[in-house]
């Protein structure tokens, strides 16, 4: 496991940075997996500008979302398509952008599903870019989820939830339930970077990188892939000197 430690700055241009080189690399139609939420946030402003530089080309690539939240209206502005429509790819004409989604607003029923989870089997990304909640879940894999789980609809935790909410979330509106990537699908992946700043994170990353492998720490799943990279401010990088 690799450590790239720095501000929020320093690491969101990190992150763009690799992205960018898989961008540029000579694979054919790269996939790259997408996390949504605060900590990528930064990351795909650089990665927006530097195709609007015309420095890198986001419409070469597969976009693999992580997850995406069941019960929103497809216009609904909190949906994660909506948000990455509005972030990384801003102003790019939806027909260009090859996003691949787990819920897609069009179809969301339980073929679609079905196809996303044989989508990514039949070709994991060459990147995944992840967060990590305070609970210790990547994608939306709360704890208790089996290190073997597929792409499924699972139920969001009371933990996630509150976050939600202090996000400014509306309980009314508040989804209960969302489609994700399970653990296998995102340890097929050839390389993570796994991003994970400040105080709030330090405790989910002590349980999953100091601690035994265990469900409990769904992201401790990442012990056992042989290309992790985290990406960490310092007050995090304390727990794992
Ligand atoms: C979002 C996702 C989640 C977030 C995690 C951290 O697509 O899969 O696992 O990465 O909840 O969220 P932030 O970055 O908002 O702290």
């Amino acid at each position: 496991m690799e450590l790239v430690i720095g501000d929020e700055e320093d690491l969101a241009h990190a992150v763009a940075g690799r992205i960018s080189e898989v961008l540029l690399s000579g694979a054919r139609c790269p996939r790259v997996g997408l996390a949504t939420g605060k900590s990528p946030r930064l990351s795909y402003e650089i990665l927006r500008a530097l195709h609007q530089n015309q420095q890198i080309d986001l419409t070469r690539a597969v976009w693999v979302m992580l997850d995406e939240y069941v019960g929103l209206p497809p216009d609904h502005e909190r949906r994660f398509d909506s948000e990455l429509r509005r972030s990384i790819f801003g102003g790019l004409p939806l027909a260009v952008v090859n996003l691949l989604s787990p819920f897609p607003n069009d179809t969301s029923d339980g073929d679609s599903l079905d196809l996303f989870r044989e989508a990514i089997a039949d070709k994991p990304v060459n990147l995944q870019l992840l967060g990590i909640g305070r609970n210790g879940h990547i994608a939306f894999n709360e704890p208790g989820s089996d290190f073997s789980s597929r792409a499924r609809i699972v139920r969001l935790s009371e933990t996630t939830r509150d976050d939600m909410m202090r996000d400014g979330w509306d309980v009314a509106d508040m989804p209960t339930h969302a489609a994700t990537q399970g653990l296998s699908d995102v340890m097929a992946s050839q390389e993570v970077l796994l991003l994970a700043f400040g105080e709030s994170k330090v405790e989910a990353i002590r349980k999953a990188f100091r601690e035994r492998p265990n469900v409990s720490c769904p992201a401790s799943v990442l012990q056992n892939h042989p290309n992790v990279k985290l990406f960490i401010t310092p007050e995090v990088a304390q727990v794992l000197r």
